[in-house]
């Protein structure tokens, strides 16, 4: 299927620097896999191709090579794969690493998320035939309700090029907004951001702009900042600013360094989702639970429902939030979901959205032990999804997933999984 047309050396002297063989190998493109890369195959040794498709024949440069796989770069497409698309993007183009599949279909984009997820689930072997799985898919482009940026020393703001740190300058993002696109180019280069090394921009459903910067700017150059962006929030822990999030009617203030779920468009079918899978009963833990978007989003389902997050910016939103929505029986704790439970309480359901590390396993064993009904598992890691479901087995099995593209263009995905404890 695949071969080795070409092997040649580079600095063939005794005294330069080591001698690194570069191989050129032809491959046919079999699948995308999570992190982004296409696989193929030279000798049977796996041969990983960024920015590929599936059923791409081509032509690679072999430009890292490790002991179970390779790392190719694309010299020539012979034969192109039937999924591919030319991407908007110059950035793209010019080896942006913001996204990764923009050169591939959306509908291969859906297809291919959903066989990684698959193939996770049957490798930990917790895929029993009767999981329902479900795709939800995102408009592809626009989506972002918040989004990071790199500011350079000259108040530049740039992604990361693809596999590297070095700062792609852009004043556009097909991810995002117009209307954030437009707010980029004011701060492009603008001196009043010299000094972040990054930014973080937001927009709310009705459209009301935030930035924050990383780290706060000191107060009067904030003040300044916020006057060159009017009527744009600067969320800043010294002007105590809020940006207001209205998801399935219920209202949530974000501040700074606070959590917020990314897209726009998912946003109400992520809240439902967790909502129609955590059921109902008198108490629900809501591990992970930011500034309270699922706790809410639960609090008319159950009699009581404990939040718990690690973040004193978040608990103090979380708090706040549930007093504006007029949710009395929804309280919140500051603590280290890691170190296991903080309360003996029984609950009927436990909702965790971990970041990308997943649970600890002091936590899945107290959850093990403790045997709530239901288990609601919120993750943007499918690996360790896949880990802990497996670390679960035994006490929980998988009933439902549905898988959410909140990252269209890229290889991330979120999935909301229903977990049943097996009495
Ligand atoms: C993926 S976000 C989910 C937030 C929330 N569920 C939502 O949908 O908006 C993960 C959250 O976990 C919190 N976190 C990270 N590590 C934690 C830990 N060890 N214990 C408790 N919270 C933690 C972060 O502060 C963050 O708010």
């Amino acid at each position: 299927m695949f071969k080795v047309s070409t092997i040649f050396r580079r600095a063939l002297t005794t005294r330069g620097p080591p001698i690194r063989l570069v191989a050129v190998a032809r491959c046919k493109i079999e699948k995308l896999l999570y992190r982004g890369y296409g696989l193929g195959r030279t000798k049977g040794k796996a041969l990983l191709v960024p920015r590929s498709a599936p059923g791409d024949l081509l032509e690679t440069h072999i430009v890292e090579s490790h002991r179970s796989y390779d790392i190719g770069k694309i010299e020539q497409v012979v034969e192109s794969s039937a999924a591919r698309v030319e991407p908007p993007c110059t950035f793209y183009k010019q080896g942006c690493g913001g996204c990764q599949w923009q050169h591939v279909h959306y509908s291969e984009q859906l297809e291919s998320k959903r066989a990684i997820l698959l193939e996770l689930l049957e490798r930990a072997h917790v895929l029993n035939p009767s999981i329902e799985l479900e795709v939800i898919a995102s408009p592809p482009f626009y989506y972002r309700a918040r989004f990071s940026l790199r500011v350079t020393r000259r108040g530049q703001t740039a992604l990361f090029r693809e596999r590297s740190h070095e700062p792609v300058v852009l004043d556009y993002c097909w991810l995002l907004p117009d209307e954030l696109n437009g707010l980029l180019q004011t701060l492009q280069g603008h001196p009043a951001i010299v000094g972040c090394h990054s930014l973080q921009l937001w927009i709310n459903e009705q459209g009301q702009l935030g930035l924050e910067t990383f780290p706060p700017l000191p107060k009067l150059k904030a003040l300044e900042l916020q006057w060159v962006i009017e009527p744009v929030l600067l969320l800043h822990p010294l002007l105590a600013t809020r940006l207001v999030f209205t998801v399935e009617g219920l209202r949530y203030d974000v501040g700074p360094n606070s959590f917020f779920q990314t897209n726009r468009y998912l946003n109400p079918r992520l809240s439902r989702a967790v909502g129609d899978m955590a059921g109902s009963g008198d108490l629900v833990f809501d591990l992970y639970c930011g500034i309270g978007f699922f706790s809410l989003a639960v609090s008319l389902q159950f009699a009581r429902v404990l939040g718990l997050d690690k973040n004193p910016a978040n608990i103090v939103l979380a708090e706040a939030n549930a007093i504006r929505n007029g949710r009395g029986n929804v309280s919140f704790l500051l603590a280290d979901a890691a170190s296991g439970l903080p309360v003996s309480e029984h609950a009927d359901c436990i909702i965790v959205d971990p970041p990308r590390a997943g649970l600890s396993p002091k936590l899945l064993q107290e959850i093990s032990e403790r045997g709530p009904k239901r288990l609601v598992y919120v993750s943007c890691e499918p690996p360790t999804l896949a880990r802990d479901l497996s670390r679960l087995k035994g006490f929980y099995h998988p009933v439902k997933t549905i898988l959410l593209d909140l990252f269209p263009q890229t290889f991330h995905f979120e999935t909301v999984t229903q977990l049943q404890h097996l009495d």
